[in-house]
């Protein structure tokens, strides 16, 4: 478990599922509305409190009845909340969201009027506590002190830069970071047609940090200071409920397997598949619950005292399923005695008055 520090913004989300992708001058209707705190930093922080870090926030709030909303979601979510920093002046920052029911991928309007986050705030916090600074790119005119500070004050810990947009003097601040996480809208703004041509030409001027290109349904390319650029495809996702904050994800298990001291192929593998298992999931919220077992059978098709086999699959075992009254029981369909199936060499005899179970080899009782 690390202390894991994130400046950056966090954002009123209104999200709205639609049955399709509106047009201009199209009215239509949404099938549901959801409200929470979004914002890329305070996101990659729910996903790095699920896997188990202890993580504080550094972002700007304002002082309306939203803002006090987003504060105590983001208390719920066990994020530490004492680094923010509060205006009067501006409102709270709000993303109109839709959501297309038919491929799970979202569009923003992001509304913002509320002051940056200023270097004096961030310089008051006491970094060394951290064992890894998350900062997203933005906020230019504050970013290159508070990297300045980091680099200044810490010795070991790493620094880590999402760089989702192209903004103008973002570049200078590549040398200060270990990490930088480049998103394909960055690259394509620049002109690059994917994540190998962009890392290799930023290989040429930052010679320290890992770098690591998403590309959403094309994979995520990566390279570390003494290696070439590698690619790995996106896992396959069917269907995608849900996009927003996928990237937020990827980068929270970017440094949650590096904080676990994997090797970023590693790292970035993890990565992948837990923005999988995200994109198949509407929210953030118990990202790593396994909500999506497979059932072994439907209720239905079990009768009172009746036994059920289902086969092996997928590196499951056959299982044996039983109904007594208003109960059902699974036992993995293996004679341990015998390490042979249950019902090798005939079916599996029920008493249904002592609701016990034969094993047909060599008569054991299951209970
Ligand atoms: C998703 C997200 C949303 C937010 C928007 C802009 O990556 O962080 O939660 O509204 O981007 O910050």
């Amino acid at each position: 478990m690390a202390k894991i520090l994130g400046i950056g913004n966090v954002v009123l989300d209104i999200v709205l599922t639609v049955p399709h992708h509106p047009l201009e001058d199209e009215e239509i209707r949404a099938t549901q509305k959801q409200t929470t705190s979004g914002g890329n930093a305070s996101n990659s922080l729910h996903v790095l409190t699920q896997l188990g870090h202890q993580t504080a926030l550094c972002a700007t709030l304002a002082a309306d009845g939203e803002a006090k909303q987003l504060l105590s979601n983001l208390r719920a979510r066990k994020i530490d909340t004492q680094h923010i920093q509060t205006f009067i002046k501006g409102r709270t920052p709000t993303s109109f969201i839709t959501l297309n029911a038919q491929n799970g991928h979202r569009t923003i309007v992001h509304f913002r009027d509320l002051p940056e986050l200023s270097f004096e705030h961030f310089a008051k916090i006491e970094i060394e506590e951290y064992d890894w600074l998350h900062f997203e790119g933005r906020n230019l005119d504050n970013l290159s002190g508070m990297l300045n500070i980091a680099k200044t004050f810490l010795s070991h810990q790493p620094i880590s830069l999402e760089v989702e947009k192209p903004r103008e003097g973002i570049e200078a601040l590549f040398p200060q970071v270990n990490l930088i996480i480049f998103s394909h809208h960055y690259a394509k703004a620049k002109g690059f047609i994917d994540g190998q041509s962009l890392l290799n030409a930023i290989k040429k001027t930052v010679k320290h940090a890992n770098l690591v290109c998403t590309w959403g349904a094309k994979g995520v390319w990566y390279s570390t200071p003494n290696d070439s650029v590698h690619h790995l495809p996106a896992e396959p996702v069917m269907p995608i409920v849900d996009t927003l904050g996928a990237g937020d994800t990827f980068n929270a298990g970017l440094i949650d397997g590096l904080v676990k001291e994997m090797s970023l192929s590693q790292a970035v593998t993890h990565a992948n598949s837990l923005a999988a298992k995200k994109c198949r999931q509407p929210g953030l919220d118990n990202l790593l619950l396994d909500n999506h077992a497979t059932p072994l059978a439907n209720i239905k098709q079990l009768s009172n005292a009746k036994t059920l086999v289902t086969p092996a699959k997928d590196g499951a075992p056959s299982v044996v399923l039983i109904k007594f009254d208003d109960t059902v029981k699974a036992y993995e369909n293996n004679c341990p005695h015998q390490n042979v199936p249950l019902n090798e060499a005939f079916k599996i005899d029920v008493n249904p008055f002592e609701k016990t179970l034969k094993c047909s080899v060599h008569e054991a009782f299951l209970i």
